[in-house]
């Protein structure tokens, strides 16, 4: 009986080897500045009650009401993966009380999001983020240092075509003068029902609309930039004044509407100039009634997600992911038994100090583990034979030009610290 494969599910990314390890480096670098200033870790579970986002992410986006993967578990319940952190993150601080502790309340997580999205380059339904959240300070320097933390992700990969847009949604008072205009003007659109039924709840959303005749119809709409409070006003140009101060470049685009509901004030996106449609590598904004429509405290909040899929694209796109930057620095061939066994504790001695060391296992011939060697990319290889162990001396290969030096094995580790 012949068994048929098995594929993995549609559009869903997933990171081996040799990618993997150019994965981990993205996520890791992006995440990076957030914990050197003091965010802590906030592990959740990727699923949740499902009307934490129908309520907390909102009905009007396409995120809740056409991407979500929502079942009901074996207790009846209806579940949903989450399509993004901050609602699950709210839900968590409400629910074990943390925002009656030190506020700002600083949290960073990482891991897998799920949205059922027409898969394409730097589009998938299972794709990871990292992302920070701040909550329960209104200040507008938090809001630049959020977006500066999100920069300096960016910057620490060596990207450097991408920009940064702002906005600002302003207040609830603002929103609530612009929607009376808003909403006469569309009055005078015409509209399919579904838009019809989106604008209802966030007319806002129209401005996100792709298709050309929506675009055009949306040309002379008004902006929510120009309803702003004296307040909101005042507060964004605080935000632009600070990020001026840290030279972080910036464009105001009015237009810009994210796809989540939550967002008040502050907003702002990463795009990078190479990725073609799926150009958003990271987004976030102000949230300041989150918390309250989840059944919290009225506590502001503001935060970022990062898609670390599209930054590794946005990083090989690049090119500023080096091969040798994820290789071994070490690559040791024994060639019989009692050189094995010298082979395990050299290794050993030498990755404590930091250096990347393999072994060739497996009785090759020289010739297949010098292929190996040249195979696995290591910056140096050496070979312990008989006469290695008896002399205590092994020639250290450098692979990128074959020059050799002969080395103590007990001086390798001087030696390699300081070639590398
Ligand atoms: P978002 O803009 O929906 O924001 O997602 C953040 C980033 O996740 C995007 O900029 C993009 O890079 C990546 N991303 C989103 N969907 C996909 C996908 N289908 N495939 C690959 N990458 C994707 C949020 O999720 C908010 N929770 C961010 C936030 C945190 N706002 C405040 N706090």
């Amino acid at each position: 009986m012949k068994y048929e494969k098995i594929q993995a599910p549609k559009g869903v990314s997933e990171y081996a080897p040799p990618l993997s390890a150019a994965f981990e480096w993205v996520r890791e670098s992006l995440i990076a500045p957030a914990k050197l200033a003091g965010y802590q870790l906030m592990e959740l579970p990727v699923f949740e009650d499902t009307a934490l986002f129908s309520r907390g992410v909102g009905e009007s986006t396409d995120v809740v009401s056409k991407e979500m993967y929502t079942f009901e578990d074996r207790g009846g319940r209806s579940i949903t993966l989450r399509p993004e952190g901050t609602a699950g993150v709210m839900r968590a601080v409400i629910e074990k009380g943390l925002d009656r502790g030190q506020l700002p309340l600083k949290v960073w997580y990482s891991g897998q999001f799920f949205r059922a999205e027409r898969p394409q380059a730097g589009r998938y339904r299972q794709f990871y983020q990292v992302g920070i959240e701040a909550i329960g300070l209104d200040d507008p320097a938090i809001d630049a240092e959020v977006i500066a933390i999100a920069d300096q992700g960016f910057k620490s990969l060596g990207l450097r075509n991408y920009r940064l847009e702002i906005t600002s949604l302003g207040d609830a008072k603002s929103r609530a003068a612009h929607r009376v205009d808003l909403l006469k003007y569309i009055e005078k659109v015409d509209l399919d029902e579904p838009t019809r039924a989106r604008a209802a709840i966030n007319p806002l959303r129209l401005f996100d609309d792709k298709r050309p005749e929506m675009k055009a119809a949306m040309q002379d709409a008004p902006l929510l930039l120009d309803y702003l409070s004296a307040e909101s006003l005042a507060n964004f140009n605080q935000v632009k004044k600070y990020l001026d101060l840290l030279g972080i470049k910036y464009i105001v685009n009015p237009r810009m509407v994210r796809g989540l509901d939550y967002y008040t004030g502050t907003t702002f996106e990463f795009i990078h100039e190479d990725l073609g449609a799926q150009s958003g590598i990271g987004g976030g904004g102000r949230y300041d009634g989150l918390m309250e429509i989840l059944g919290g405290q009225s506590l502001s909040g503001i935060g970022f997600g990062l898609g670390v899929d599209r930054a590794l694209l946005a990083a090989q796109a690049e090119g500023v992911i080096s091969e040798d930057q994820f290789t071994s620095d070490l690559f040791i061939i024994p060639l019989g038994e009692e050189q094995k066994s010298v082979a395990l504790t050299l290794a050993t001695t030498l990755r404590n100090a930091g250096i990347r060391t393999e072994i060739a296992f497996g009785d090759r011939a020289l010739k297949a583990a010098m292929k190996a060697a040249d195979k696995s990319g290591s910056s140096y290889v050496v070979i312990i034979g008989e006469d290695e162990v008896a002399s205590g001396v092994v020639e250290l290969k450098r692979m990128s030009d074959g020059s050799l030096t002969s080395v103590k094995i007990s001086e390798l580790q001087k030696a390699l610290a300081g070639a590398l």
